[in-house]
């Protein structure tokens, strides 16, 4: 079986900017690749019911289905700026509750392929442990530094704090993983789970925003579990890097903002660039 991956799609900002749409690049990739299953590694849009309305057109239009587990992005809400004009989203609605309404949102349970594998995941969140430890807890938690906010801050509203996001997530991914224990598995987040993902140092302004990448705990997590865990996949840093850690392919195949494409505004040869494939 051949597994498509890739992560941010970031429709509602590319889409105008290239062509065709990126949804339809994909479909047409899939269709090449001959792809039997699809895994979307989350930032498909900035708001639930675009991210909603993309994934389910886009197993429509593939005919095969589309796996997803949200990122931060799919989970913010900006006052007047719901995909319907006039929306009044932010008023008791919970993104993260509203995106499990789509069918293969991996937060819903694992999927099994066959007798001998299980695709599981959620989004993840983080807990500041890639950040520098120069920085205090306190700091980190402003989510700001010189002028600069993390704009999770402004636009998701857990109500709780990362930390508690963040062990929320693991206590979710250690279920899964422990239901699927005797399978060969590929674990999916949108945040990192490996500080080999992080953006380099040194880097003044990232020794500080590291820290909102995802958690050194869901990678120790991976680890524990390294007797079934294959493949582990992420998003969010919008890079495009698959390297061996212990007996585990961690990937990150993110398609990102068209200004960061190497394939101009093309976005078929885009989607081919950035879409790896697993071969079960
Ligand atoms: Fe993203």
């Amino acid at each position: 079986m051949n597994i498509g991956v890739l992560s941010d799609l970031h429709v509602d900002l590319n889409n105008g900017q290239c062509s065709p749409s990126v949804e339809d690049a994909l479909c047409s990739v899939i269709r090449k690749r001959k792809l039997e299953l699809m895994i979307i590694a989350g930032d498909v849009s900035n708001h639930y019911t675009s991210t909603l309305d993309t994934l389910t057109r886009l197993e429509r239009d593939s005919g095969i289905p589309c796996l997803f587990v949200p990122g931060n992005h799919d989970l913010w809400q900006k006052d007047g700026e719901g995909a319907e004009s006039g929306s009044d989203d932010g008023i008791g609605v919970d993104p993260y509750q509203e995106l499990l309404a789509y069918p293969h949102n991996l937060g819903n349970g694992p999927y099994l392929i066959g007798s001998d594998w299980a695709v599981v995941g959620d989004a993840g969140w983080y807990d500041y442990s890639f950040g520098d430890s120069s920085f205090s807890e306190e700091q980190f938690r402003e989510r700001t530094k010189d002028e600069r906010v993390w704009k999770d801050k402004l636009y998701v509203r857990w109500g709780h704090s990362d930390r508690e996001v963040s062990d929320f997530f693991y206590d979710r991914l250690k279920a899964q993983l422990e239901s699927v224990k005797n399978r060969q598995v590929i674990v999916v987040t949108h945040t990192l789970t490996h500080r080999e993902f992080t953006v380099p140092l040194p880097n003044e302004e990232w020794r500080y925003f590291n820290a909102f990448l995802g958690s050194e705990k869901y990678g120790e997590l991976i680890e524990a579990y390294d007797d079934s865990v294959r493949y582990a996949v992420s998003g969010h840093v919008h890079y495009r890097k698959r390297i061996m850690i212990g007996r585990t392919e961690y990937m990150n195949t993110c398609l990102g903002y068209v200004r960061e494409w190497r394939c101009g505004a093309d976005a078929v040869a885009e989607v081919e660039a950035a879409l790896q494939t697993i071969m079960l």
